[in-house]
């Protein structure tokens, strides 16, 4: 079941639920402001809007990179500025990396970064910053806090990187909150309960969507919730038009 491709899931999972352990994790990692700073966000998906959206809260000027132009152009609409990643990499002091991507920060951009600039992946892989570039340019790497190490390069600066460039809201925190994770597990139950009870042909499915919607009723009803319900008129009106 493509449990990912659920309102559910990716709305809240990937936005609200990254958007708020990324930060926790490059909090509890380096205690540092986020305040003031300005931070980096590599790809403006559903993980994306959330870290975006969550640096801008903690008080972070945040730049966006991106390929794609209708997701650049979501970036500039929802306040952030754009840029490619060689220019945001001369003024960030966070990165945060949630393309699903390789490479997405590597080469030239290492090269120009501040001093102290801290390097975090939320997104995928140890492979979406360039690890072994980033090796080639030290001389040494240092362990300086738990989950921080300190790529000593040799032109004397200092870029340190989270969690060895690994999930950094599994490994420098305790992951999404609870309210995210119920929808997600429900939808991976009923997503099996549905393969059981219904015996699809092998191959990829999506969530069904009343099982999408069922979940976000539970959501609802969790936190005492109501919303209003469609009048028969309105029904009748919603499907009247040809
Ligand atoms: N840390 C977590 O707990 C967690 C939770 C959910 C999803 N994820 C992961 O986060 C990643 C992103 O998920 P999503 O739902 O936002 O996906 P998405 O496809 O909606 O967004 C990814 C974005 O990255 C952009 N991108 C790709 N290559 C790029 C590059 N070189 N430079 C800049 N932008 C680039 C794409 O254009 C796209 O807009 C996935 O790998 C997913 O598995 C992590």
């Amino acid at each position: 079941m493509a449990v990912n491709d659920a309102d559910c899931k990716h709305l809240f999972d990937n936005r609200y639920g990254t958007g708020q352990s990324a930060w926790e994790g490059v909090i509890r990692a380096t205690n540092l402001s986020i305040a003031g700073s300005v931070a980096v966000v590599v790809g403006y998906g559903f993980v994306g809007k959330g870290v975006a959206m969550r640096a801008k809260g903690l008080g972070a000027r945040v730049i966006v990179t991106e390929v794609q132009p209708i997701r650049a152009i979501e970036a500039i609409m929802d306040g952030f500025e754009v840029m490619p990643i060689v220019e945001a990499a001369r003024l960030g002091d966070f990165f945060v990396t949630v393309t699903g991507n390789r490479d997405v920060i590597a080469g030239e951009a290492f090269e120009v970064m501040k001093d102290g600039a801290v390097l975090a992946n939320a997104g995928h892989f140890d492979v979406e910053i360039c690890k072994p570039h980033l090796a080639k340019l030290a001389d040494r790497v240092e362990i300086v806090r738990p989950n921080v190490e300190a790529y000593r390069l040799r032109d004397g600066r200092t870029l340190y990187l989270l969690a060895e460039g690994r999930l950094v809201n599994l490994i420098c925190a305790d992951g999404h909150p609870v309210e995210v994770m119920d929808m997600t597990f429900s939808l991976q139950l009923l997503g099996l309960h549905h393969v059981i009870t219904n015996r699809p042909v092998p191959g990829l499915h999506s969530i069904p969507l009343d099982i999408d919607t069922r979940v976000a009723s539970m959501r609802l009803a969790a936190w005492g919730t109501s919303i209003d319900m469609l009048t028969p008129e309105q029904k009748l009106y919603q499907a009247s038009w040809e």
